[in-house]
């Protein structure tokens, strides 16, 4: 096991590239792939849940390649919606769930069988959640061991277009159903209540897909699909993970006299719930040089150190910062007074069970926790000290952790530290850069 020691820091000030957004990424890879013409994708995410992604891909015969330069940019040789090859063995999605269910979306419309597996973390994920819509679409697809988890079998079916109502709130069920929808007869809606992350729906778009999204008289959101138009490459220039930028935010809020500048940042509405919440806790945050690419907005960011106070997150704001709740978790743990995350069930299902490590981490800081199926509830403490954090190799909790033991007030240490590359590859460089400064 990889043990890292983590020193107290003081402020972090200067500017930071973050990686290329995760999940624009993976779509812009599986979209390209069934799209006629060329792709290129610009400040992509080099993580490793992308490669799985990529290298699924190149198994199902797409040509895929690199090239470097000043302008680094992956180029795919799209074959249409029909041009992907049988694999010639069980396809590889390793810790990625999304991969696993956006790729299923795809598969169940092929005209060949696939299996699709993943790591032993991705194997304990629920994907019954996708299995349900996509039979209802009339797919082969079962759970090779009856359990409703991977490995997954895909066999040739035809499709018929659905309309579902998402009982989560989740992008990766949403996403596996409309790529689905594009191999079905008729069209296919999808109703949220909660409106989760909406890439795949500017993204079909941009390639000139018929998608439209309608607000419902009853409240949420109604998605349409309909499949009859060929979809074109593009060239995507995607924005940086603001689930990246996230942990350089928490790390300037607690460093006292930090000051860190982040550029071109993608701030997609569905995404943006973080920043809202830490300018609620007393954090100072700026946006300028709004742009928008290929419908994705992005903007500068400049971070200042910031006294935080409680806040209470609602289960309406989950979907728009699910992937930072373990940052913010953290930073409610240096907060003045409590902060109550509610609505948060889905953290079970992540990469790890994101309520135990969150809470078993802040624990071990001498943080006060309380929680529940669905909620957590912290109060915040003046100088929380360090500890033997564990990232329960869950690249978000390492990455939340490593921050939070930066802030504490004696040394850390946190193990399996290299799973951040999943996300973000060379996050530990970064910090050694950002304290040289
Ligand atoms: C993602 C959707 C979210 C998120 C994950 C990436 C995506 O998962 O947690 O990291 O790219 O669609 P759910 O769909 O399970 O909420």
């Amino acid at each position: 096991m990889q043990l890292k020691t983590i020193l107290p820091a003081s402020r972090l000030k200067g500017s930071v590239v973050v990686p290329g957004d995760k999940s624009i990424t993976h779509r812009a890879l599986l979209l390209g792939a069934i799209s006629s013409g060329t792709t290129r994708i610009f400040s992509f995410s080099r993580g490793k849940d992308c490669l799985s992604t990529l290298n699924c891909l190149k198994q199902l015969g797409i040509d895929i390649r690199l090239s470097p330069g000043s302008d680094p940019h992956l180029t795919i040789q799209g074959k249409g919606p029909d041009g992907l090859a049988a694999p010639a063995s069980i396809l590889d999605a390793g810790n990625s769930g999304t991969t696993l269910r956006l790729l299923s979306g795809i598969l169940s419309g092929q005209a060949f069988p696939s299996r699709i597996t993943g790591d032993s973390s991705l194997k304990r994920r629920p994907m019954d959640r996708i299995l349900l819509p996509l039979r209802r679409m009339g797919a082969e697809i079962s759970s090779l061991d009856g359990s409703g988890k991977a490995p997954l079998s895909i066999r040739p079916s035809v499709l018929t277009g659905i309309r579902y109502t998402l009982p989560v709130a989740s992008a990766q069920v949403k996403s596996a159903v409309l790529l689905a929808g594009l191999y079905a007869k008729g069209k296919t809606s999808i109703c949220e209540s909660i409106p989760a992350r909406d890439h795949t729906e500017r993204m079909l778009s941009a390639f000139g897909g018929n998608i439209s999204t309608k607000k419902r008289p009853k409240g949420g959101l109604i998605t349409t699909l309909v499949p009859s138009v060929p979809l074109l490459g593009r060239d995507v220039p995607v924005p940086g993970d603001i689930s990246s930028a996230a942990y350089w935010i928490g790390a300037a809020l607690l460093l006292p006299g930090s000051r860190l500048f982040l550029p071109r940042v993608g701030i997609n509405p569905t995404r943006t719930g973080f920043l809202t919440v830490c300018r609620r806790m007393g954090g100072d945050l700026t946006f300028s040089r709004t742009q928008t690419f290929l419908g994705e907005p992005c903007a500068d960011l400049l971070i200042r150190h910031s006294l935080l106070k409680g806040t209470v997150v609602s289960p309406e704001e989950i979907p728009s910062l699910i992937d930072e709740l373990p940052m913010l978790a953290v930073l409610a743990a240096f907060a003045r007074g409590e902060t109550v995350l509610r609505g948060i069930g889905e953290l079970r299902f992540k990469e790890s069970n994101r309520i135990l490590s969150i809470v078993s981490n802040l624990r071990a800081m001498g943080v006060s926790v309380s929680f529940t199926e669905e909620e957590i509830c912290i109060h915040g403490k003046q100088h929380p000290s360090g500890a033997a954090f564990s990232s329960y190799k869950d690249h978000r909790i390492a990455m939340a952790f490593a921050i939070a033991a930066l802030a504490a007030a004696t040394p850390s240490t946190l193990d399996d530290w290299e799973c951040c590359s999943i996300s973000y590859p060379g996050f530990f460089r970064e910090i050694d850069r950002l304290q040289d400064l």
